[in-house]
């Protein structure tokens, strides 16, 4: 009677709880067979790989999502989830990171198949790949900071040895989460089948989605970056190559788009793409193969390629939160459902923490001086400006003049800034002025995205010591921002307002 009466509490308790959540606009943790893979498998076009550095794509998996080296002692760590179906722990990675930094080495297949992937090695048209900084793209997911990984050019991951992965003309279907913020007009973004061998084997020997701003058959619309379907010797937004659809623009700089192929191995395929947080799928083509020879039927050779080409062509960069293949061609119903579940976990979505200087926390930072106090820092074309920003301004300046606090790159006591629509990117000094840049590993960028809060230098507010130039400090000057000293040789370093200019107000978020 006690325990019955304690469940029927507690059940109360955990609907109250969920109502409460639901209005507070906490993802909430999956119900049973809602994940991605779930949603295929009831379709009848089951994963045959399913890789993801930020949650479950199964509700039941529960093993390691990806693998992670450290560069002090050459150690590995595998990374998993706090629950199952859940997202990943990714505390464990910044615990075991600490101190050194760490290098993505494996990213585990969630389905059974266990094609996992590798760094790539040479192929016809690269060099060995090298691993991914591990922390080089901190976004929030179900409300849980995660990272995503962040290919730069001379990086790739691969599997040339599957099983249960398309081969020879057989049909397929794949997704990927990834971003418009971090694209090039390089040769090949690309998650999906590829040759077993690293080569360029001809026409049709690749099944996989490319994403980016390379044009390979003019024309194409507007300025990408586009999802494609690379095919070997093509990215192809149609059966002839180019796009015939001139309102296929592109992306543009979406901070989370899913992409995504389907191909019959026959005489169909279909692109599809959509906004990961919000919204559903626009189809930008379905109809035949590519009209010149090889492509009906497909060739494909099973591989799993991710971040380069087939022939290992490297010279791209881009963004990866999740994929999955599967076997078959799913239902547009499944896609829809697929999409709905992605846009339901909140890629990039408020961290829950506003206005502090702890990491997760959104903020804007306004400068103090009587000037100028109406200015917040925003990027602009690459650059760190200061510039007005009031209720009334677009959402794009809002984004631009938001940052999300990050862990120090180069020092966890510190802090670095993540721009809020550019994920990925962090705010950095080169020749002491401040840049919006995607963050590539190195201890160069790490020293130069790292500041060190301290009590506002005019005695308001919040000054931020550089960590590489100690005795420089974040400044406005002339509408730039710059690390300045106080007094010194170059313009910004002026004596003048030096304290007012280096005090901001760390502020709530223009676009939480
Ligand atoms: O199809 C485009 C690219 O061409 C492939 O990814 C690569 O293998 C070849 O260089
Ligand atoms: O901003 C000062 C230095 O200039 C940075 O450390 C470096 O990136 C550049 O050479």
């Amino acid at each position: 009677m006690l325990s019955r009466l304690r469940t029927a509490t507690l059940a109360a308790l955990s609907a109250l709880i969920t109502v409460l959540a639901l209005a507070a606009g906490v993802p909430q943790a999956q119900a049973a067979g809602s994940l991605p893979c779930d949603l295929y498998a009831a379709a009848g076009t089951p994963c045959v790989a399913a890789h993801s550095l930020a949650r479950a794509l199964y509700s039941s998996y529960n093993g390691s999502l990806y693998q992670v080296q450290r560069a002090s002692d050459g150690a590995t760590r595998n990374i998993g989830l706090l629950s199952a179906g859940g997202y990943a722990d990714a505390a464990a990675q910044d615990s075991f990171c600490t101190g050194t930094t760490c290098i993505i080495t494996k990213i585990y297949d969630q389905s059974s198949r266990h094609n996992d992937l590798t760094i790539e090695g040479a192929g016809g048209a690269g060099a060995a790949d090298v691993g991914a900084p591990a922390d080089a793209l901190p976004v929030t997911v179900g409300g849980h900071q995660v990272y995503g990984l962040e290919i730069s050019a001379g990086m790739g991951y691969r599997d040339n040895s599957t099983s249960g992965v398309a081969v020879g003309g057989q049909a397929e279907g794949m997704y990927m989460v990834t971003s418009g913020t971090h694209v090039n007009n390089r040769c090949c973004f690309d998650y999906g089948n590829a040759e077993t061998n690293n080569q360029d084997t001809g026409n049709g020997h690749m099944d996989a989605i490319n994403f980016g701003t390379e044009c390979w058959f003019s024309p194409c619309y507007g300025g990408g970056p586009w999802v494609q379907a690379d095919l070997e010797n093509g990215l192809f937004q149609s059966d002839a190559g180019y796009s015939k659809n001139s309102s296929n623009t592109g992306t543009g700089a979406m901070p989370f788009v899913t992409a995504l192929l389907k191909n019959n191995g026959q005489d169909h395929f279909a692109l599809k793409y959509g906004n990961a947080q919000s919204g559903g799928l626009t189809t930008t083509y379905s109809g035949g193969e590519p009209t010149a020879g090889g492509y009906s039927p497909m060739h494909q050779e099973g591989a799993i390629v991710l971040g380069t080409g087939g022939d290992n062509s490297n010279g791209s960069i881009g963004s990866f939160f999740e994929g999955v293949m599967t076997s078959g061609i799913p239902t547009d119903a499944a896609d829809n459902a697929v999409q709905a579940n992605i846009v339901s976990v909140g890629y990039g979505g408020a961290t829950g923490s506003t206005g502090s200087l702890t990491p997760g926390s959104e903020i804007s930072l306004r400068a103090t001086t009587a000037c100028c106090t109406t200015d917040y820092i925003r990027h602009q074309n690459n650059n760190a400006v200061i510039s007005p920003v009031t209720s009334g301004s677009s959402a794009l300046d809002k984004g631009d003049a938001t940052w999300i606090v990050r862990r120090g790159l180069a020092d966890s006591s510190c802090v670095s800034f993540e721009s809020r629509n550019y994920p990925g990117d962090f705010l950095r000094h080169s020749n002491f002025q401040l840049y919006r840049q995607p963050m590539d590993g190195t201890a160069l960028f790490r020293g130069d995205a790292t500041f060190c809060p301290t009590t506002g230098k005019s005695g308001t507010g919040t000054s931020f010591a550089s960590y590489n130039y100690p005795t420089r400090f974040l400044r406005h000057y002339d509408l730039n921002v710059y690390i300045a000293s106080n007094g010194g040789s170059n313009a910004f370093d002026s004596a003048t307002s030096w304290a007012d200019d280096v005090s901001w107000a760390v502020s709530q978020p223009w676009a939480p």
